[in-house]
């Protein structure tokens, strides 16, 4: 595993940017994984800038998100498609039909699933798969607990994420129960992985995760087991490394 330690958040989002735009400029019709959250929005924004100064053409590329809401229209300010729209799709000019987020309206989630897999398969498989990671070591929606072989799935999210998700819709009716996630089957498949942490409250799920055993319990420490995965955090996030 290669360690970027940067300065702060715009060091870190610099960093995973050049990553990302190595892939871009060394393989135009290569395949990014994605992740909403807010950790890589800082990274999305770098993408955009030097897109707009004319270093990054995205006419080729193409992408997989990791995860997406059951329940939730593409059109829903909440959901991951218009999460991707807004903070990356429509400052660049990628082709709408070379992005892929799960289909959070599909009225049959296991073919959704299904048909998901094969996107991937018919893309050759992933060449960089960003992870943002949660404070419980969740990568996508795999909480911990869950089986490290599964592709993508639909999942029943914990009380926990619901009631953390709250602040964010008019009332507590609203949040999604459930939402469509690449397993970590997939994400072990992709050919690089790219995590991304800020801040010290990140600080001791790194360490668990990086350093700890490789358990359930704490997802992202599976990827101890990958061949290629380039960490870049922030010296707050990587102070217990
Ligand atoms: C996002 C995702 C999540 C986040 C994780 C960290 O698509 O699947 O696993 O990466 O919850 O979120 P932030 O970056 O907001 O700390």
């Amino acid at each position: 595993m290669r360690v970027y330690v940067a300065e702060d958040y715009t060091g870190m989002s610099r960093k995973a940017a050049n990553i990302l735009s190595a892939h871009v400029i060394l393989n135009p019709s290569c395949v990014l994984g994605l992740a909403t959250g807010s950790t890589p929005i800082g990274t999305y924004k770098q993408l955009i800038d030097w897109y707009n100064k004319g270093d990054l053409d995205f006419t080729d590329v193409r992408t997989v998100n990791l995860d997406e809401y059951v329940g939730l229209s593409p059109e829903h300010d909440q959901s991951y498609r218009y999460f991707m729209q807004t903070n990356l799709f429509d400052h660049i000019n990628i082709k709408r039909e070379n992005t892929n987020v799960p289909n959070g309206l599909a009225e049959d989630l296991d073919a959704e699933c299904a048909r998901y897999n094969q996107v991937i398969r018919d893309m050759g498989g992933i060449d960089i798969q960003v992870l943002g990671m949660g404070h419980n070591g969740h990568i996508g929606f795999n909480e911990p607990g869950h089986a490290f072989e599964l592709e993508t799935h639909a999942v029943d999210l914990t009380q926990t994420t619901i009631d953390a998700n709250a602040r964010f819709f008019a009332s507590k009716d609203e949040v999604p129960r459930r939402a469509v996630t690449m397993g970590i089957k997939s994400i072990m498949q992709a050919k690089q992985i790219l995590v991304v942490v800020s801040g010290a409250d990140k600080a001791d799920i790194v360490k668990a995760a990086f350093t700890g055993p490789v358990t359930p319990a704490v997802p992202a420490s599976i990827l101890q087991m990958h061949p290629n995965v380039v960490l870049v955090g922030d010296k707050a996030a990587l102070s217990k490394l």
